[in-house]
């Protein structure tokens, strides 16, 4: 699918932890050949801080002000892929702000999957224990689902699942 057939709309990459945002975003947009975007490197950058270290010393709050205020500045930008954070697509305000600039995706792993990556890479705040993580998921499954595009995502991001993902967005365009 090229940018064209995009419709130069962005594309939105939601969903939880873990689930191969940024990895498949990255990948996405290498194919599509427009710009990426990664939410959570850009508040690291430009905050100077680690995620961590803005929710211990600022809280969660000040977090997604900083995430809204982000995803203002990026719908203002050239259209490309964006992998959100975790929690962006949760506000209803970053919700109707992806569906005013483009189309979204939701990267649905098994729990399985997520509690999986989440004992390799667990730089998180909000990964404290996996109980905490199947209820986080559990409140947040209704709000994931109001995406435009519905993906499974069954292992690790590939070649492959790159493929699949472009043309479920082909597909998308085709019907809407
Ligand atoms: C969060 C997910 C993280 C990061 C922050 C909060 C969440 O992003 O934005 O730790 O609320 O789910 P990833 O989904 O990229 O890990």
């Amino acid at each position: 699918m090229s940018e064209e057939r995009a419709g130069k709309r962005a594309i939105f990459l939601v969903g939880f932890m873990g689930v191969g945002k940024s990895t498949l975003g990255r990948l996405l947009a290498g194919r599509l050949g427009t710009p990426f975007y990664d939410m959570d490197d850009e508040i690291e950058l430009t905050s100077g801080k680690k995620i961590g270290e803005i929710f211990e010393a600022e809280g969660e709050e000040s977090f997604r002000a900083l995430e809204s205020e982000l995803l203002r500045s990026i719908v203002e930008r050239a259209p490309g892929v964006v992998a959100t954070g975790g929690g962006t697509f949760c506000r209803p305000e970053n919700r109707d702000l992806i569906r005013s600039a483009g189309v979204s995706v939701w990267l649905d792993a098994p729990i399985e999957l997520i509690l999986e990556r989440g004992s390799r890479e667990n730089q998180r705040p909000l990964w404290t224990s996996p109980e905490r993580i199947r209820s986080l998921l559990e409140e947040r499954l209704p709000l994931y689902d109001q995406a435009d595009v519905h993906f499974r995502i069954e292992s690790l991001p590939s070649d492959e699942t790159v493929t699949q993902l472009a043309r479920a967005l082909e597909a998308h365009q085709k019907e809407s």
